[in-house]
């Protein structure tokens, strides 16, 4: 097999591992679920179905194969820039039956497109960028659908086994140690890593320590229960502001019946204490981390714990190593419907001895999101750079809804600090010394 056949059958799994997905959520429910607005912040999800074959074909019928339009007339629809979420349900969209003819038509010309694209000669081609952008795209909009099922309220609909049972946390550090210094952060050979992870880039960061394990439920019932949401003193203005604006007294989700309760996709069951905390906003968790005497890690801190390999000097792609993401390194690819218990997957620790870094649950920096120097805009300005300024914060990792396509060590993901609905905890860090705290 040449290194075509090879690329060329990596991403025809990727794609059809993405329309599998996409085929199990949107089946999950019946036409009218489809077709509803489950929150204001979400897109019904037969709007999902038609953007990512919309996308699908601007980008490899007519950008790489230069075919002619199916359905120009739909693409004002399907343009996420066009038309906020909240008012997507007011549009001609296709029905579900037609949307779903129209992304079956599309993918078969991808697959006959596929079967005669070189990988090199342009940029779009080069390593399957362009085919392998299209899958994450898709699974990105899987995560998407999978956070509309969540919002959705009716009898639950999705299942999935546990998350493999713990061996070891209860003899893990609280945080581990890592040394100051120069890293390689970002990248610039990893084929489909989009342009605000390039370029690598060296940055010198000074000597820190990192929560070993996201944080957990317990851990923050308890900044509940000693009133950390009624001290502005652990809140930053804007976030004391959203607070009392919004009402917030729990995570996203949690219900208070005599102890907390969470509902994960229409199944409410008291907390597990020892898993990651999910559903709260950057405001949240950035009051969280004062109160615990902390702070949250900014990016290049967290990056440096989950790819720097101190023996070597590189980075690696992810914690673990080089290799991609399998069932036993971390909790990717909606497997499991919620993060696996703080401390799992001993196999995907990182040198620094940090777990669950990738996987699990996304978790929130301090950093705006910014270019790296050097950044260029690829292959369109509204996949980052209408983004970049300090309203957006960084989170980095994924989650269990994350497919392991759109998931690597250099990965970037960004939303509003009063965002919850995303499937987001954190961790907290502290500077090692005095001169940098
Ligand atoms: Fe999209």
């Amino acid at each position: 097999m040449t290194d075509n056949d090879a690329l060329r059958e990596r991403i025809a799994g990727e794609l059809s591992a993405a329309r599998d997905r996409t085929s199990y959520l949107t089946t999950a429910v019946d036409e009218a679920d489809l077709v509803r607005q489950h929150s204001p912040l979400m897109s019904p999800l037969v709007w999902d179905l038609a953007h990512v074959a919309n996308q699908e074909e601007l980008w490899l019928l007519r950008e790489v194969g230069g075919l002619t339009p199916i359905h120009p007339e739909i693409d004002p629809l399907y343009d996420a820039f066009e038309h906020p979420r909240s008012k997507r349900p007011t549009l001609p969209l296709l029905a579900p039956g037609e949307a779903r003819g129209y992304g079956h038509e599309v993918r078969g010309r991808v697959m006959d497109l596929l079967e005669k694209t070189r990988f090199d000669g342009t940029r779009l081609t080069d390593g399957g960028f362009a085919f392998g952008m299209i899958a994450q795209h898709e699974q990105q909009h899987d995560e998407t659908m999978l956070a509309t099922h969540q919002l959705r309220v009716g009898p639950p609909v999705l299942s999935a086994p546990p998350p493999p049972a713990l061996l070891d946390a209860v003899t893990l550090p609280a945080e581990v140690f890592v040394p100051g210094g120069p890293f390689t952060m970002g990248t610039s050979t990893e084929p489909w890593a989009l342009d605000n992870e390039r370029p690598a880039h060296v940055v010198d960061v000074p000597p820190f320590y990192l929560d070993t394990t996201p944080v957990t439920n317990a851990a923050y019932a308890a900044f509940i229960a000693d009133g950390g949401y009624d001290d502005p003193r652990w809140w930053t203005a804007d976030g004391w502001a959203h607070r009392q604006r919004a009402g917030l007294e729990a995570p996203l989700f949690w219900r208070w019946e005599g102890e907390w309760v969470r509902v994960s996709f229409g199944v409410a069951l008291p907390i597990i204490p020892n898993e990651p905390v999910l559903h709260v906003s950057w405001y949240e968790a950035d009051a969280y981390a004062r109160w615990a005497g902390r702070r949250l890690p900014t990016e290049a801190e967290w990056e440096k714990a989950a790819r720097h390999d101190p023996v070597s000097g590189r980075s690696r792609r992810y914690p673990w190593g080089d290799f991609d993401p399998t069932p036993e390194v971390a909790n990717l690819g909606q497997r499991h419907l919620r993060p696996a218990l703080a401390g799992s997957y001993p196999l995907g620790a990182a040198p620094s001895g940090a777990r669950q870094l990738i996987g699990d649950v996304w978790e929130w920096t301090s950093s705006d999101f910014l270019p790296y120097p050097g950044f260029t805009a690829w292959p369109y300005k509204e996949y980052s750079e209408v983004f970049f300024g300090p309203e957006y914060k960084v989170l980095r990792g994924g989650a269990f809804g994350v497919s392991p396509v759109a998931c690597r060590g250099t990965f970037r993901n960004w939303d509003y600090p009063i965002r919850r609905q995303i499937f987001a905890g954190f961790r907290t860090a502290r500077s090692a010394s005095l001169e940098t705290a």
